[in-house]
């Protein structure tokens, strides 16, 4: 599947079977795009690892070490996808973490095909899920190796026009795609799901957030329903890999490209999101 992968610098396509991200999903991950011979956005992405790795108590890796091995595998892909992943590594049988973990840094490259360019003007089709997302202050924002919310959630549907599913709390807030951030504009106001809760704190959001920002773009984090969603004037999804993909539909709700999505992937794109083409 993947090209070239690393496991602690050295070329491998294997980790030990006592690894704890395997056995319980005890790490995280970045996917990073990969475009021109450069990792974009790199720094960011660190600092969400770095970040996660504080949180989770995982010792982080060394950043100049990371920063060489992903700059080593980029350089010659001109459009790909980065995946860093680091776990607590290798522990005995049981859940009690091991007081000295030794973690495990893997890196892989794989090539990529430009995204289609009708998702990005035309927008795409999505759909609601009915797994729900849990809610862990604990744990949201990160980018965790637990992701088996999304997989269940992207298996209810198969239809390849369906480009992505929206997922809900227990509460009913709309939270995020299965591997995207949701964004909605109501009364010239940007508005994104608060994330304290659950999902994933995106690269990509984050940028869309500064850029709305210094546009002069009125943008608010708050909790958002499907009643919110239904009235909205424009909505659209990020992610590091796609940039913007502004929704067309959800469900049979038809959804315009509007002025404010386009002004915020003027900014992308300005800033190297060379895939937010208006
Ligand atoms: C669940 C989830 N939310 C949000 C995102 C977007 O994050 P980023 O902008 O860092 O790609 C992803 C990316 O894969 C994801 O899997």
């Amino acid at each position: 599947m993947m090209g070239k992968w690393l496991v602690n610098g050295r070329e491998s396509q294997s980790i030990g079977v006592d690894d704890r991200g395997l056995a319980y999903g005890d790490g995280l991950f970045e996917t990073i795009a990969v475009r021109g011979g450069h990792c974009r956005f790199f720094p960011e992405h660190l600092q969400r690892l770095l970040d996660g790795c504080e949180r989770l108590r995982i010792p982080p890796p060394d950043q100049a070490v990371l920063q060489s091995e992903a700059a080593g595998l980029a350089k010659d892909c001109d459009h790909g996808a980065l995946k860093i992943i680091v776990t607590r590594g290798a522990g005995p049988r049981a859940y009690a973490a091991p007081s000295k973990p030794r973690p495990l840094r893997v890196l892989g490259l794989e090539h990529t095909e430009p995204a289609s360019a009708e998702d990005v003007q035309l927008g795409v089709r999505v759909r609601y899920c009915e797994m729900p997302i849990s809610r862990n202050p604990a744990l949201a924002g990160l980018k965790t190796l637990n992701r088996l919310e999304q997989v269940l959630a992207r298996s209810e549907w198969a239809n390849p026009d369906i480009r992505e599913g929206l997922m809900l709390d227990d509460r009913h807030s709309v939270t995020c795609g299965t591997m995207t951030n949701l964004f909605m504009v109501s009364d010239n106001v940007l508005k994104t799901p608060l994330l304290t809760e659950a999902g994933v704190t995106g690269i990509m959001r984050n940028k869309i957030i500064q850029q709305a920002l210094s546009s002069g773009i009125e943008t608010r984090e708050l909790i958002i329903s499907t009643d919110d969603v239904a009235n909205a004037s424009e909505v659209f999804l990020s992610n590091a890999l796609i940039g913007i993909w502004p929704i067309r539909e959800i469900d049979g709700t038809d959804y315009a490209r509007g002025p404010v999505t386009l002004k915020i992937m003027q900014a992308l794109r300005a800033i190297g999101v060379q895939e937010c083409k208006v």
